[in-house]
Parts: structure tokens; sequence; C-alpha cells
């Protein structure tokens, strides 16, 4: 069985008394609410998650995130946040190549395969992001992009260390933009996903693996997305900073 995920990417928002706020309200919302065995992972920005961790505790189901680490272990990289610090800090995922990050930052595949190995090496889960943006659907060339993404970022692991990502599909045209994929075309790609990884690897590989939709997901259509088979959870940027629309993100798999 894969794992089911709710994942909220809170971006560069929230100071660190309003990121308490907010995550306490998700937190009892969820221990009260929720009656399914979804994993929620809290992604603040890196200062608040000493912070947050410790309002997590030792929750089952409650994990924390950091949005993005850097690829060398230590050094002279003024303002970078290596996958070590992140794990001493109670993190267990990091998301890696959000399409912010390719797009205002450069991250390019190459560096993308170097980070996700790094944190693989350090025990941090990462959670792959992937997605076209809009010129590319358009141009019916939606599948061959992520294809080369996915190929170039993560093919270069072993199975055993494959088996540990998380990919989230985020068509850019999605994000932050109100306009959501069909539960179609998150469906779509996402078995085209899971099919590149049992050809590469094996079908049980590819079937282990949790793939996550992201792009303007809430609380009224994350159920008709998430009953999607491929589906195995969502990415939820802006409805993440609302505790009660998260919550209710999360709820959809009850
Ligand atoms: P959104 O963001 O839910 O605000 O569209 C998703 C993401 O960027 O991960």
């Amino acid at each position: 069985m894969r794992k089911k995920i709710v994942a909220g990417n809170w971006k560069m928002n929230c100071t660190l008394p309003e990121g308490k706020k907010l995550a306490s309200e998700v937190i009892h919302m969820v221990e009260d609410e929720v009656n399914n065995d979804a994993d929620v992972i809290l992604i603040p920005p890196f200062i608040h998650l000493t912070g947050i961790h410790s309002l997590i505790g030792s929750s089952n189901n409650i994990f924390l995130g950091a949005q993005n680490c850097h690829q060398h272990q230590s050094g002279a990289f003024t303002g970078e946040v290596s996958a070590e610090m992140l794990i001493s800090a109670g993190a267990t995922y990091v998301i890696l190549g959000h399409s912010e990050r390719r797009e205002y930052f450069h991250e390019t595949d190459e560096l993308l395969a170097d980070k996700v190995s790094f944190a693989l090496d350090n025990n941090l889960t990462p959670i792959f992001c992937c997605g076209e943006k809009l010129e590319v659907r358009e141009a019916g060339k939606h599948e061959d992009l992520v294809k080369t993404q996915v190929e170039k970022a993560l093919f270069g692991l072993t199975k055993d260390q494959i088996k540990k990502v998380v990919i989230a599909y985020e068509p850019v045209w999605a994000i932050g933009t109100g306009k959501t994929a069909t539960a179609e075309q998150a469906q779509e790609m996402h078995a085209f996903i899971r099919k590149q990884i049992a050809d590469k690897y094996s079908q049980d590989v590819a079937d282990s693996i949790s793939i996550l939709y992201g792009g303007s997901v809430k609380p009224e259509n994350a159920k008709e997305i998430f009953s999607q088979p491929d589906v195995d959870g969502g990415l939820i940027g802006g409805a993440s900073l609302k505790s009660r629309d998260f919550t209710n993100i999360v709820k959809a798999f009850d």
C-alpha cells in the first residue's frame, strides 16, 4: 500500500507567531477530526522549523518538512542550509525542484539530481516536484517534459533509493492561479509518471512510490482529485495557510 500524504508548503509566508498559531490549529484539528491514515507534512520556512517541530511533538502522523536544501554537506555557502541541519531541526522531508525554485533560482534537473541524492544520503525524504508550463501543455509536449525532468533528476538512483522518494506533479499553470488540473488530467500524468518508473525499475517499485498532485488544491476539489487511482495525495500551497481549509483537505481521504 502506498502512503497517502497531504503536505502544506507555506512558501515565504508567516512570521514565527503566525506560523506557530497556524501549526497549532492544524495539529489540533487533525488530531480531533481526521479519520484516515494520511501523513500530514507541515513545510514552513527554514527559520520556523525548530519552533514548529516542538509543537508537533511525538505525533504519529504529522511530520515536518523544509522547502529546499543545499547539495553539499557544509562549508562556505553563505545563506544556504544543509540536509544535516534540517534533520537536526526535526525535518524528515524536503521539497526539491519546486517550480518557483526552478524559475526564480535557476535550479536545473542536473542540480536537482545532486540535491535528491544528497538528501537521501542524509535520510531526508525528497518531495521531488515536476510539471509543465502552460505553453508546453498547449504544444502537447507535457508528457515529454515531465519524463525528462523525472529521468534527469531521479533515474540515476538505485531501486532502493528511488523507493524512498515522493514525487509531486505540479503543472505550473495550476500553481497559485486557482486553475486546477482536472482529475482526469492529474490521473493521466500520474499514471504516465508511474509507467516511466515501472519501465526503468519495476512495477513493484512504481507501485510503492507516492505521487502527489499540486496546483490550486482546495477543500472543494480535493476529494475528486485524491480519488484518482494514481493520485496519492497533495502538495498544497495557498490553502495550507488556512488551518480549516488545510484540515478539510486532509479529511478528503476520510
Ligand atoms: P497552490 O500551490 O496550492 O497555491 O497552487 C501549490 C504549490 O506550489 O506547491
